[in-house]
């Protein structure tokens, strides 16, 4: 039986609201019409992320909107090809950005130096996937589709580039927008128990539920013809058991975020 525990349908609940149904239908969409995205709508979007919570109210983390078809293909390449970027009206880059608080910190007399450290860049990170999540939801109550694109990183160095940002900058994540021609199916998600662990960690209920995940996203796959579909051990294996060959680390210390305190 295809992913009956991870349908909407187990979901239904006495306290269910527009929210947590728009959160529960999340999916990301790679079909896109040419239909522009309003300036309404990207400011509304904008404003949500821009109102979310950051580490100690710090701020630092920026948007670059990107509407330009020529750049937009650019940033297409840089992620290794992924056409929906090209396709969908509208990117926005999610930036963490240490050149903004430096300025305040500057004017405040002092130096700052939380871009070395670990618990900076893990600080910045966290609150640029905050904003991420924030402008998904609030694109998706509009009507818009999504898909977060972290491809990016293949060319961290490229983007930085091309949308000229200063030092102690760096783009994260980016968040294709725009109107859906054939909306995505919702992917099936690992069982409760392996999300979810109350009061202290349980290790022996995680293989059964993998195991049965496995079957579940096969079967996902299969039922929308997608023969290159694997198991998510097998996808997870592929994508793990290497370094990442994203020059990632190189182009984030160039910007002078060294996280090495
Ligand atoms: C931080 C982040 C980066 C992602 N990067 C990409 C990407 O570069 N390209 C892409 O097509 N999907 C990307 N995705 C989408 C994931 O593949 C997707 O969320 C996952 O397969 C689950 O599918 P769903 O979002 O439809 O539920 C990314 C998702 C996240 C959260």
């Amino acid at each position: 039986m295809l992913a009956v525990s991870n349908s909407l349908a187990s979901f239904h609940r006495a306290d269910m609201n527009e929210t947590l149904s728009l959160l529960y239908s999340h999916h990301s969409d790679r079909s896109f019409t040419d239909e522009p995205v309003s300036d309404e709508a990207l400011c509304s979007i904008l404003e949500a992320a821009r109102r979310a919570p950051t580490s100690s109210n710090a701020q630092h983390i920026s948007t670059v909107v990107v509407r330009d078809a020529a750049r937009r293909t650019l940033i297409a390449e840089f992620a290794g090809g992924q056409s929906w970027i090209a396709k969908a009206p509208v990117f926005v880059a999610v930036i963490l950005d240490f050149y903004k608080t430096g300025l305040g910190i500057a004017a405040a007399g002092e130096t700052s130096v939380f871009h070395e450290t670990v618990e900076g860049l893990l600080a910045g990170v966290t609150d640029a996937g905050i904003a991420l999540a924030t402008m998904m939801t609030a694109a998706r109550s509009l009507g818009l589709g999504i898909v977060p694109i972290g491809g990016i990183r293949r060319n961290s160095q490229g983007l930085i580039e091309l949308l000229e940002l200063p030092p102690r900058s760096f783009p994260v994540v980016g968040l294709s927008i725009g109107h859906v021609q054939q909306p995505a199916q919702l992917k099936p998600r690992l069982p409760i128990e392996t999300f979810r662990h109350d009061e202290r960690y349980r290790t022996e209920q995680l293989q059964p539920a993998i195991s049965a995940y496995d079957t579940i996203l096969l079967e996902y796959w299969q039922s929308l013809g997608r023969a290159d579909g694997k198991p998510w051990s097998a996808n997870t294996a592929e994508a793990y058991k290497q370094a990442s060959h994203r020059p990632v680390a190189a182009a984030i210390q160039k910007q002078g975020i060294t996280y090495n305190k």
